[in-house]
């Protein structure tokens, strides 16, 4: 029986980010799917070390917590639902903080090769205030594989509140139905998004570049500015970042490349940081 996991980033018991999740998994038990959660406040979790053992010598993380086995069971799944409240105009930093964690992953996640459906809820007290929740939270799924095929924004601040809004609800069943569909069709199903969304992460900050396009800083796919708002090149598919083969060079080319580049420069290193410490006086 297929299985959808939801990834919940709120210490809140019955807040609204659980809620609407335990909503949108609701339907997914209807269609006969396994469902499971996840609290992430609940784990016993450290923040990467940044020494890159994993990566580059394959070995396990040196931390002992429980994010390894909390990753494995993220692959394991065949479709995972992220939900978290926006805490200072972004998702709680335990997502980011699991995020910042893919590295002792990345390989079997580039190994698999399968993209899998996933979605995304972020919840914001008040919309003026709600930064880049939804966009980072896409980050999340991006980072491990999973292709956000739907989204919802719901503003309520006290827990539970956002049941006073039915379209809520409503939404949070939408999104349970296009994972159950994606799955028992076997076919990436994806919300449809306006102009001015990105196609991958569903964010709404941009930048703008000096050639005068449009930049999304998440998913690094570039628009156009039209009258009728961004417009985003038809195989977007293809081009943002985290895309198989993009991900796999950016790893293979770029990270793991980084020890012979940096190995073949470190005397230089070693003697200018000699040189900064001699003149802070240590
Ligand atoms: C520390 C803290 C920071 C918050 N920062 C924001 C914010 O920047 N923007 C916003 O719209 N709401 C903010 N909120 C409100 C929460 O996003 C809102 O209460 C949300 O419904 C909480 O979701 P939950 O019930 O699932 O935990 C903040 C709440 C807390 C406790």
């Amino acid at each position: 029986m297929a299985k959808v996991l939801g990834v919940l980033a709120s210490a809140r018991h019955l807040g609204n980010s659980e809620v609407l999740l335990r909503e949108s998994l609701s339907v997914c038990q209807e269609h006969g799917l396994k469902t499971e959660i996840v609290r992430l406040t609940d784990l016993n979790m450290s923040f990467c070390h940044g020494c890159l053992r994993c990566i580059l010598t394959g070995k396990e993380c040196r931390i002992k917590d429980d994010i390894p086995l909390f990753l494995d069971k993220l692959l394991a799944f065949d479709a995972v639902i992220v939900a978290a409240p926006t805490y200072m105009l972004g998702p709680t930093g335990i997502v980011k903080s699991v995020t910042d964690r893919f590295l002792c992953r990345v390989d079997r996640v580039l190994d698999r090769r399968t993209i899998r459906p996933g979605a995304v809820i972020s919840v914001a007290g008040l919309e003026e205030w709600k930064g880049q929740g939804l966009g980072q939270l896409s980050l999340f799924l991006l980072s491990f594989g999973i292709r956000p095929l739907g989204f919802m924004e719901a503003y309520a601040p006290g827990p539970g509140e956002v049941v006073l809004e039915k379209a809520n609800i409503e939404k949070a069943r939408e999104i349970g139905e296009l994972i159950s569909n994606s799955i028992l069709n076997q076919t990436l199903i994806r919300q449809e998004v306006g102009p001015n969304r990105c196609p991958v992460c569903f964010g709404d900050v941009f930048r703008f570049l000096p050639e005068g396009t449009v930049h999304c800083p998440n998913c690094g796919l570039e628009g156009e500015l039209t009258d009728s708002g961004i417009s985003f090149p038809k195989n977007y598919e293809e081009l943002h970042r985290f895309t198989w083969e993009h991900l796999q060079s950016h790893i293979e080319d770029w990270v793991k490349a980084s020890a012979p580049r940096y190995l073949a420069s470190r005397k230089d290193i070693q003697k200018e940081i000699i040189n900064l410490k001699e003149k802070w006086g240590e």
